[in-house]
């Protein structure tokens, strides 16, 4: 049948000429009052291709093709309004092993579709906002949970091996001498074996990696933005990561030199002369049972007016209150304290009088209770 000039305009809603498989192209009325722009002078661009002559019934097809609009693919658009916010899986597929474990982990079904390069779960959102829907975010909450309960398993079972046992066990029990002794017996306990000092410090900086965040991290801030010309005194330094994080010179001390920026000495008797630096850092490093020493000679280092920064495990304090009063009766007037973190708190102090030794009888204790880590 053919279909007479002008009934095409008739055939649906769309104003957008239509070009068929036969070379006649209709125009609708408005284009062709129309004067043809450069542009519009080329071809009509194709939106849809209806065999005029095919069927009797052309006005019951081009109805069909959705006025000119991309249409979806049938299994999309027969499903309802909600399927249509949930991603679609495509079939064949799989997960790579990890998913597939915190899947099961997470009770979740499991999932069927193609895997795409990765070995990755390949589905078709067939959504129209962007946000994923409700369904399809718990369920990536949910796998976020297993994945990291599994990831916190392998760890358990990483530490369940006879060598991590061995040597938690061993990092615990050098930790213990170091808070059940003085600094004296602690220097001369690691003089002997420098090998146990290397498996303390591998023991604790597993435990400070647990933490969120590393009070040290904080003390390198702080100490960055103090005065360039000012002299620092790292007091039980470990690594000496403070003296490479800072732009200040540093002097770096513990019970083992580890490199060559470390002198190893005890705190409670440093190789300085009185009143040599700006700034005296100690940092989760009062261990041993005389901290009155430690603080005496951090007190006899320092300028007057000097800095001290402390950071000191928090389960270690009765009363923090305490603390600070016996630290003011040794020549520190008390700056500011943080106790926001969840393992340790933070002091600043400055030296404010000099400490007579002789008058050491009459000054207050300084206690801390001893940081035990309990065996996991
Ligand atoms: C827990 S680590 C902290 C290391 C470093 N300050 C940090 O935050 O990474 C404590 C350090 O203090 C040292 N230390 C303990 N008692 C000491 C003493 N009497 N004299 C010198 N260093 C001491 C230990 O050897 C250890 O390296």
């Amino acid at each position: 049948m053919k279909v007479k000039k002008g009934k095409a305009s008739k055939i649906g809603p769309s104003k957008k000429p239509l070009k068929h498989n036969a070379p006649k192209i209709f125009k609708t009325k408005k284009q062709k009052g129309k004067k043809r722009s450069k542009k519009s002078s080329q071809a009509p661009v194709v939106k849809s291709v209806v065999p005029v002559e095919a069927s009797g019934r052309v006005n019951e097809i081009l109805s069909h093709i959705h006025q000119l609009k991309p249409v979806r693919p049938v299994a999309q658009a027969a499903a309802a309004p909600s399927q249509l916010l949930r991603p679609v899986p495509v079939p064949g597929g799989g997960t790579t092993a990890a998913e597939e474990a915190a899947r099961r982990a997470a009770g979740l079904p499991a999932p069927s579709g193609p895997r795409g390069r990765r070995g990755r779960q390949v589905t078709q959102m067939a959504t129209r906002s962007r946000r994923p829907p409700l369904a399809a975010r718990r369920n990536g909450r949910k796998m976020k949970l297993a994945k990291r309960k599994l990831r916190r398993e392998e760890l358990l079972a990483a530490a369940e091996t006879p060598e991590a046992k061995l040597e938690s066990a061993r990092f615990r029990y050098l930790n213990e001498q170091l808070y059940t002794r003085t600094g004296f017996e602690a220097l001369k306990m690691f003089s002997r074996d420098r090998e146990s000092f290397d498996a303390y410090h591998q023991g604790f900086r597993n435990q400070v990696a647990k933490w969120p965040v590393n009070p040290l991290d904080l003390i390198i801030k702080n100490v960055n933005k103090m005065p360039p010309s000012h002299l620092v005194v790292d007091l039980g330094c470990g690594d000496a990561r403070l003296a490479t994080s800072v732009r200040q010179r540093v002097l770096s001390y513990d019970l083992v030199a580890t490199n060559e920026r470390v002198t190893a000495c005890d705190m409670a008797h440093l190789p300085l002369e009185d009143g040599a630096a700006n700034v005296a850092v100690l940092c989760l490093a009062l261990m041993g049972t005389n901290l009155v020493d430690f603080v005496m000679e951090t007190n006899r280092i320092l300028k007057m007016g000097g800095q001290l920064r402390i950071a000191e495990v928090a389960s270690r304090f009765d009363s923090v209150d305490d603390f600070v009063k016996s630290l003011q009766a040794y020549g520190f007037h008390f700056i500011s304290q943080d106790l926001s973190h969840k393992y340790f708190y933070m002091f600043s102090l400055k030296k404010v009088a000099n400490v007579d030794r002789k008058r050491r009888k009459e000054l207050p204790e300084i206690t801390l209770k001893p940081c035990l880590y309990k065996r996991r």
